[in-house]
């Protein structure tokens, strides 16, 4: 089949090489001529485990094409995905200026029959608005070409992208057109055996679907956050709590692991959006508005750790924190909604300054942090380094932050050596107390007998 996907980010990158890998002929359009250069030239410009050898295969295979040039990209689609970025508005909403802008340059150009694929999160109703997009285009031409919107909400996370595309737990379509929903099949085929993963529903359905998925895994996180801290104050360990629970079919084992608050470019803006949306049909979603609150106030926890640690916010003042980890989950560069950041603002505020090691995303850590605070303030307050044994040296304590596999084992005794005022502040529970006790080093998870 022949595809174009508009908007070659995170998930329009993915869709496209694994399209192009099942031996669809595909072609990711981006606004942005930077990365299609680079893309052009094999390389990649995000960090996905697998994606840069998947690209290059189906580039040099020529299944798979980037281009600038909207009439290139629709001139080639049967289909047409619209994969672009949907971040929040100021009041909470998402915004949908670039799936909208995307829409009309689709309308602006069809002459022939095509099925246009919202894969963006999009609010409940943004088919229709697409659809009405294309339709005012089209109509000013005047000319008569049909076109269907169907609905097709990603679920792949970051890190494990390519895995969870090629082999998704279920394909939700949304969309009303026979001969869409049987195209939308036909193409997925090869993702779904015997179509037992195909999902098809409304329009409306399939859009509040992705919503529900996000805003519900988002919710497990926050009550175990909740949870965590409360076992603290009770004496309590939440790992075992975890395990316990964990065990029942019911409830289930992942998405349990209490932590420094959940991050991203999705969770945060997509809970957000929900309560906007229910907001908007005078509905007020109590568990939701919770789950973001909690979630904001988590952010703080390791920091207010390091505060009680140091017997106030005051003795902070000079101190050097070694950080482990900077993006918001291991095996991704993205740092959108990082915990880091509002650990560093916090440490910053206090006079503390920073020594930080991530494998993937110093690069991408240092241009966020720069926009935040300047080139003067990072360059007095903040050292990203080129491995792990350099974030420690000269520390006074370690923060884990991100759990990266490099941090699983490290040597405790050595840590023991290096650290000013012994402690390791665990932001994702990896390290066992007692062995880090043992090397006599104070530990502190979250939630855990330390
Ligand atoms: P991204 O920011 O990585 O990529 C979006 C791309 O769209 C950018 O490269 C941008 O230049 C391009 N773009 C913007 N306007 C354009 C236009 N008019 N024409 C062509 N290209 C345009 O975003 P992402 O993380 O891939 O997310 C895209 C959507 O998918 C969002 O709605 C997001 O919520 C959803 N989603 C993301 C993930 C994820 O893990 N990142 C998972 C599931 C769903
Ligand atoms: C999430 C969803 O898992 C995907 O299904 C969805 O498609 C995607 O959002 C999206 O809509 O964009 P992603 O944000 O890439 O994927 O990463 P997750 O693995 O879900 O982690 C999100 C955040 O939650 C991270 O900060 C992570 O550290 C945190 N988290 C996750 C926890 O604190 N505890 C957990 O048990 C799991």
């Amino acid at each position: 089949m022949k595809i174009t996907v508009i908007g070659s980010g995170y998930v329009g990158l993915v869709s496209g090489a694994c399209f192009a890998d099942v031996g669809n002929n595909v072609l990711c359009l981006d606004v942005d001529e930077r990365k299609i250069n680079m893309l052009n030239n094999g390389e990649i410009p995000i960090h996905e485990p697998g994606l840069e050898g998947m690209v290059v295969r189906n580039a040099e295979a020529g299944r798979l094409k980037f281009s600038t040039s909207y009439d290139v990209a629709v001139e080639h689609a049967e289909v047409i995905f619209l994969a672009v970025g949907t971040p929040p508005d100021e009041d909470g909403s998402a915004d949908l200026q670039y799936i909208l802008a995307a829409a009309r340059s689709i309308g602006q150009r069809i002459t022939k029959p095509v099925v246009v694929v919202d894969k963006s999160t999009v609010p409940v109703g943004t088919a229709d608005k697409v659809r009405a997009a294309i339709g005012e285009e089209v109509a000013k031409r005047g000319v008569n070409v049909s076109f269907s919107v169907v609905s097709n909400p990603e679920f792949l996370k970051e890190g494990a992208a390519l895995d969870d595309f090629m082999k998704p737990d279920r394909i939700v379509v949304g969309g009303d057109d026979a001969g869409a929903l049987k195209l939308m099949r036909q193409l997925y085929a090869p993702f779904s055996r015997n179509h037992e993963k195909f999902v098809a529903m409304d329009v409306r359905s399939a859009e509040l679907t992705k919503y529900a998925a996000n805003a519900m895994l988002a919710t497990r996180i926050s009550f175990m956050n909740e949870l965590a801290n409360l076992a603290e104050l009770l004496g309590a360990d939440i790992e075992s709590v975890r395990l316990g629970i964990g065990m029942d079919p019911r409830i289930g084992s992942q998405f349990l692991y209490p932590g420094m608050g959940y991050g991203g470019s999705c969770f945060p803006k997509d809970v957000k959006a929900l309560v906007k949306t229910a907001a908007d049909n005078d509905q007020t979603l109590h568990i939701l508005t919770a789950t973001e609150l909690v979630n904001e106030n988590q952010k703080n926890v390791l920091f207010n750790k390091l505060v009680r640690f140091y017997g106030g916010v005051e003795n902070l003042r000079g101190k050097t924190i070694g950080l482990w980890g900077l993006s918001f989950k291991p095996n991704t560069d993205d740092m959108r909604e990082a915990p880091s950041l509002v650990l560093i603002r916090n440490l910053f505020a206090a006079g503390a300054s920073v020594r930080a090691y991530d494998p993937v995303a110093s690069k991408e850590a240092l241009r966020v942090l720069t926009l935040e605070h300047g080139a003067e303030k990072l360059q007095a307050s903040l050292e990203i380094v080129g491995k792990a044994g350099d974030a420690v040296q000269g520390a006074d304590v370690l923060v884990l932050v991100t759990e990266w596999k490099e941090f699983r084992t490290p040597d405790f005794n050595d840590l023991a050596q290096v650290l000013r005022d012994k402690a390791v502040f665990d932001g994702r529970n990896i390290y066992d107390p007692e062995v880090v006790a043992t090397a006599g080093l104070r530990y502190e998870g979250i939630g855990r007998i330390g």
